[in-house]
């Protein structure tokens, strides 16, 4: 062949596929058969994706004469795809490391939040601060990311609660899609607390009424590309009842069902969730076996983010039972002012450790069945033929060391590349 590639990367000790059978998302019994190749090569065509994977014997011949951008020698080193955190709110305003210090003291989030701090705190820094100020913040807040390894995040909108902040954060987040290489899946969650001085029915109304429509408008004319619907179901918060509308008209503009349930107390939110055919439910500390059931029937994903029960003392997501039960396990950061965690390899450490997870099961969490609860597992989550060339070259050859290790990863990620380029 004697064409021009943009990357090659050769000789790896272990290239990660994850799978390759174009599967969408591993259960438990899949993972069991993670795809690794020993001593292996990828190469990235000049559209960003990619063109073979395989021995690198194979490639070596198969490409023989072929010309490329860049080649890596990963002699020694391992490849695996780019991370996908399928859960942050990272456009924000402010702090909360006050609240940091009241919550080792004893203070629980509900306490915190009716106290008027919490969201609501971070809805005022957030309703004050200009466009400009909030892309800078998110820009390095993702830049942080992806040197941890993340290639595609979910970015939620949600301190605003009001049509104005909520439409600001969006077009900030649209922005820094615009601008910023890593993949960015975003989340309309305009229901993330009932805004001060409103009932949640008042509330229910105005996304229903004010916001939704105007999103309606600005996605159909393209100014807005807004991908998932979000609502926290909990106690205090949601109700199910709104939720279901809210979750329902969402839906009924295209929008996959991506949302907060049964965190801290059992709403049947898995249950409501698997109804409307949602793509995903986060958090799930509270989840009971018959919404685990429904979860499992309904190939609804539960994205589990092991530092929020880490920081609040939760009790720890049912992964395992999740799993036995045939449940998509994904991992997401939660990155938020609450639990300020920009690493998704910590994020695996965590879920190993105090989810008794194993590591094959966090890496599919964090790879394809992340980018399957963003509805892109079809382009992203794993190294097969023509999706997206993103990935990690590891300093190591085994590439537990990325789980194995806990922080620092800076040292190990040796590069980190999106649709075949080093970034
Ligand atoms: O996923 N539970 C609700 N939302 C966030 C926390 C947001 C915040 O406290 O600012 C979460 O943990
Ligand atoms: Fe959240």
């Amino acid at each position: 062949m004697s064409r021009n590639y943009r990357l090659l990367v050769k000789n790896a000790k272990q290239v990660v596929l994850i799978c390759n059978n174009g599967e969408k998302f591993m259960t438990k019994h899949e993972i069991l058969n993670l795809c690794v190749i020993e001593n292996g090569s990828i190469v990235i065509g000049s559209d960003g994706l990619i063109t073979a994977v395989g021995p690198a014997e194979t490639i070596r011949d198969q490409f023989a004469g072929a010309t490329f951008d860049k080649v890596i020698d990963a002699t020694g080193m391992c490849v695996l795809p780019g991370l996908v955190d399928a859960h942050t709110h990272p456009v924000w305003a402010g702090d909360r490391v006050h609240e940091f210090a009241m919550k080792l003291a004893g203070a629980s989030y509900m306490e915190v939040h009716r106290a008027g701090g919490g969201i609501h705190f971070t809805v005022e820094h957030t309703r004050a601060a200009g466009p400009p100020e909030l892309l800078s913040s998110l820009s390095s807040r993702l830049l942080r990311m992806q040197r941890a390894g993340t290639t595609l995040v979910e970015c939620k909108s949600g301190y605003g609660l009001d049509l104005h902040t909520e439409l600001k954060m969006l077009q900030v987040i649209e922005e820094a899609r615009n601008t910023l290489p890593i993949n960015i899946s975003s989340t309309y969650c305009g229901a993330h607390a009932v805004p001060k001085g409103k009932t949640v029915e008042e509330a229910t109304e105005d996304i229903l009424q004010v916001q939704l429509p105007r999103l309606k408008e600005q996605m159909s004319a393209g100014t807005l590309r807004v991908d998932n619907i979000d609502v926290f179901c909990e106690e205090g918060v949601f109700d199910l009842s709104s939720t279901r509308r809210i979750l329902q008209a969402g839906k009924d503009l295209g929008l996959n069902i991506n949302f907060h349930g049964d965190e801290l107390h059992p709403m049947n939110s898995a249950q409501l969730g698997a109804e409307l055919g949602a793509s995903a439910i986060s958090h799930l500390e509270e989840v009971t076996d018959q919404g685990i059931a429904a979860m499992a029937t309904a190939r609804t994903a539960a994205v589990l983010l092991p530092t929020t029960a880490y920081i609040l003392r939760l009790p720890q997501p049912r992964a395992r039972d999740m799993l036995e039960a045939g449940v998509i396990v994904a991992l997401g950061s939660d990155f938020n002012p609450n639990a300020y965690c920009c690493s998704m390899p910590i994020v695996m450490h965590l879920a190993c450790v105090n989810m008794r997870m194993s590591m094959p099961e966090a890496l599919a969490a964090a790879t394809i069945n992340a980018a399957y609860a963003l509805g892109c597992s079809h382009t992203h989550g794993s190294l097969e033929v023509n999706k997206h060339g993103d990935l990690l070259v590891l300093n190591t050859t085994r590439w537990e060391h990325l789980i194995y290790q806990l922080g620092g990863h800076q040292e190990l990620i040796r590069y980190v590349i999106i649709k075949g380029n080093i970034v």
